[in-house]
C-alpha cells in the first residue's frame, strides 16, 4: 500500500492517530519537501517522533516519475507525508494517478490546509474564490496570469486566497549550466514582496482588479507558536515585516461581510482608516443597480 498522509500544519503531533499508525508500520518513509514546510521541528525530530527514518523527496524525485517511492509498494507498505493536506498543493494528484495505473493500492490519511486553516483571520472560507501562487519574480521573468483570478474573484464579490513562493533546493543559473550540484539556500517570499509585485502588475496593466488601498489580511506561521495576522492595504502592507516564514496573503472581495470586518479589525493599526477603505473598496465593482425596463415600468 502507498500510504499519502497529511502532517497539518506545525507540530510532529499535528498528524492524525490514524495517519501515525500508518506510518508506524511502513518499510519506507517520505517527506515531500519543497511545497510546504513543518514550522516547529525539525527532521530530526520527526524521525524520533515516528521512529523511523525519513527520506527527504524533492520535485524532482517527486515529478520526475516517483519510481523509487512507488517501487514494490503493490507488496510491502511505504507512506509519503506531506505538510498540511496531501491534496493542498496541486502535485500530489499525479503520484495518485500514477499508482492506479500500475496498480499499487493507495489510501490517502487527510489533515489541515493552509487552505482550510486561513479562516482563522476570520474571513469565511465560504466566500474565498479561486487560488492563486505568488512566484519570485526574476529579471526575465515577472508572470502575471494570477491578475485575471484576482479580477474574477473581486468581481463577483470573493477574496482571494494568495500563496506565496517556496525555493528549496534551486541551482543558479550559472551552477546549472555548469552542470554543477551546488544549491541555493530556501527562500521563502515574504507578506512585504508579494505586495510589491502586486502593486508593479497593477501599475503595469492598470485594469484596477485591486488598488495600492485594497484591503488584505497577512497570515503568518499559521497553527505554530509564533501565528501571527496583520490586516492593512496592499500599500501598507508592502512595508510589514512579516518575519519567519510561511506566510499566506488574503486580498478582501467586495462582499466583506460585517462579522468578517469585525473579526479581522482585532489585526489592525489604524482601525477607523481601515474601515474607510473597506468601504471604499467596496464601493468600486459594485455593479450598476438594477433599473426595470420602460414597458414595464408603464405596466
Ligand atoms: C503549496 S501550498 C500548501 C501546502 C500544504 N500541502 C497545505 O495543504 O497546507 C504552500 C504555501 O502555502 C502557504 N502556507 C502553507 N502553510 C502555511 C502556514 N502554516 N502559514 C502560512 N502560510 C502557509 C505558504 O504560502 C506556502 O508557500
Amino acid at each position: 500500500m502507498l500510504y499519502l498522509i497529511g502532517l497539518g500544519l506545525a507540530y510532529p503531533e499535528d498528524i492524525t492517530v490514524r495517519g501515525l499508525r500508518a506510518v508506524q508500520k511502513c518499510e519506507r518513509v517520505y517527506l515531500e519537501h519543497y511545497t510546504s514546510i513543518l514550522m516547529n521541528s525539525s527532521m530530526e525530530e520527526l524521525e524520533e517522533f515516528y521512529g523511523k527514518k525519513i527520506t527527504l523527496a524533492d520535485r524532482e524525485m517527486v515529478e520526475s516519475g516517483c519510481e523509487e517511492i512507488m517501487e514494490n509498494a503493490d507488496k510491502v507498505d511505504v507512506c509519503f507525508l506531506v505538510v498540511g493536506d496531501v491534496f493542498g498543493a496541486t502535485t500530489h494528484t499525479d503520484l495518485v494517478l500514477r499508482c492506479k495505473q500500475q496498480n499499487i493500492p493507495v489510501e490517502v490519511i487527510h489533515n489541515a490546509s493552509v487552505m482550510n486553516a486561513a479562516g482563522a483571520c476570520g474571513l469565511q472560507l465560504y466566500n474565498f474564490g479561486q487560488t492563486i501562487s505568488m512566484v519570485f519574480f526574476t529579471d526575465s521573468w515577472r508572470p502575471d496570469s494570477w491578475y485575471d483570478k484576482i479580477m474574477e474573484n473581486r468581481k463577483i464579490g470573493l477574496h482571494t486566497l494568495v500563496l506565496l513562493d517556496i525555493k528549496v533546493k534551486e541551482q543558479s543559473i550559472e551552477n546549472m549550466a555548469r552542470g554543477r550540484l551546488i544549491y541555493e539556500p530556501p527562500r521563502y517570499m515574504s507578506i512585504a514582496q508579494c505586495c510589491e509585485q502586486l502593486l508593479e502588475i497593477e501599475e503595469t496593466r492598470q485594469e484596477k482588479a485591486y488598488t495600492p488601498n485594497t484591503p488584505c489580511v497577512a497570515i503568518s506561521r499559521l497553527g505554530s507558536n509564533k501565528q501571527a495576522f496583520k490586516a492593512g492595504t496592499i500599500e501598507q502592507l508592502s512595508k510589514y515585516d512579516s518575519g519567519e516564514p510561511l506566510h499566506t496573503l488574503v486580498i478582501l472581495g467586495r462582499q466583506t461581510h460585517e462579522l468578517e470586518l469585525d473579526y479581522i479589525l482585532e489585526f489592525v493599526d489604524d482601525k477607523e482608516n481601515f474601515k474607510k477603505m473597506v468601504i471604499e473598496d467596496q464601493e468600486f465593482f459594485k455593479p450598476a443597480p438594477w433599473v426595470p425596463e420602460e414597458e414595464h415600468m408603464s405596466e
